[in-house]
């Protein structure tokens, strides 16, 4: 297994501007981590850093056990996948492979054999002679990952490689990186501002905003469990209004919102009662059900219903707030009918500033 890496209080400025605030994490060798955050919140600087393109103004950078702050890049052990993939447009595949293990001096007898390993790895076994215009993108873009893992790096650095194809094939080339990088056991991280290919492909994803580190969890607690306004908003869809906490018992609370009084369960919620905080409720967490048939009701009336193809999108005016609630596709709504759902009260999340 490879090793892991430490960034600790890493701090940046470009003049007078700060672009990583006292950033810290840490990433497990093998581990698969994403940088996710809207356009200008610091991810190319963040992993500019940890490539050693770009210099810190404060903090450390720790591979393994080891300092890097003052070792070069190309000595860094670490390679960066592009965006746009820098291939040599007059070079054929085998040869912009190749490149790699010329520029770190590999002996020339052990070339033809890694390439050949490295294409194969990525699916490219017999379109060496091609020239990158006689490729589609994800080919073109599994170039450039055979590029980076022919010199087999021990840490793999994506700046949004996919941002160039289109959505379908966006997801199949994603699925491929993740194989590529478990089977060779490197540890990866992928930058990214779409935030359905960060839950999709990682192991832990860190959201950031404004060169700070917002929260740093596995997928699943990221979408379940935010620990911010900001991060059940950025992350899938979210219906946030202000509330109040009317009573509290241990982990349960008794809130009051434009919703109406709510039950909600909520381990991660550390506000006393009389509080003011942010009700947070996923659209596919809102069940229909007939008015009083059920406790922690949330009834209103239809204001649009969208036919999504796999399920119907749906919104719906309570008092002067709206909610959108994400039900099966064959339910039947008509535009101004009143309606109710259920919400279980651990689906209810209760969430400072
Ligand atoms: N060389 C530079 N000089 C001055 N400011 C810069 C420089 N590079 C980046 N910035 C600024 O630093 C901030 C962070 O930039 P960065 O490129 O890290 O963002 P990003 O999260 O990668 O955004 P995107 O998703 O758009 O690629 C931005 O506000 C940007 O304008
Ligand atoms: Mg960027």
């Amino acid at each position: 297994m490879t090793q892991g890496l430490r960034v600790q209080n890493l701090t940046k400025y470009y003049g007078d501007y700060k672009a990583l605030d006292d950033v810290s994490f840490a990433i497990e060798g093998g581990q698969f981590v994403t940088l996710l955050g809207p356009s200008g919140c610091g991810k190319t600087t963040l992993l500019r850093v940890i490539a050693g393109f770009l210099e810190c103004d404060q903090g450390e950078v720790y591979f393994g056990d080891k300092l890097i702050n003052d070792v070069p890049p190309n000595k860094r052990d670490a390679a960066m996948c592009f965006q746009s993939y820098a291939l040599f447009p007059n070079k054929n595949v085998y040869e912009n492979i190749r490149f790699g293990l010329r520029m770190r001096k590999v002996p020339p007898e052990e070339h033809k054999e890694r390439v050949e390993e490295a294409m194969a790895m990525v699916n490219l076994t017999g379109l060496g002679e091609r020239r990158p215009y006689e490729l589609s993108g994800g080919q073109q873009q599994r170039v450039a990952l055979a590029r980076c893992i022919v010199v087999r790096p021990q840490l793999l650095l994506f700046d949004e490689p996919l941002s160039n194809l289109d959505a379908k094939l966006r997801e199949k080339v994603r699925v491929e990186i993740r194989e590529v990088q478990k089977k060779l056991g490197i540890t990866a991280i992928y930058v990214t501002h779409d935030q359905a290919e960060a839950l999709a492909i990682s192991d832990q994803v860190i959201t950031m905003s404004a060169g700070c580190i917002i929260q740093n969890a596995p997928p699943r607690d990221i979408y379940d469990r935010p620990n911010s306004r900001f991060v059940a908003d950025f992350v899938g869809t979210a219906n946030i209004v202000p509330c109040r906490i009317l009573e509290r018992t241990g982990m349960e609370y008794l809130v009051q919102s434009p919703y109406g009084e709510l039950r909600a369960v909520d381990a991660d919620c550390d506000l006393p009662a009389g509080a003011e905080g942010y009700l947070c409720i996923r659209p596919e967490d809102l069940l229909p059900s007939g008015k009083g048939e059920s406790s922690n009701q949330i009834c209103g009336a239809v204001r649009t219903a969208v036919y999504m193809g796999n399920l119907l999108d749906m919104f719906v005016d309570i008092g002067t707030e709206q909610i959108r609630a994400s039900i099966a596709k064959d339910w039947n709504v008509t535009e101004g009918e009143a309606i109710c759902f259920r919400v279980a009260p651990d689906k209810v999340r209760i969430l400072g500033g």
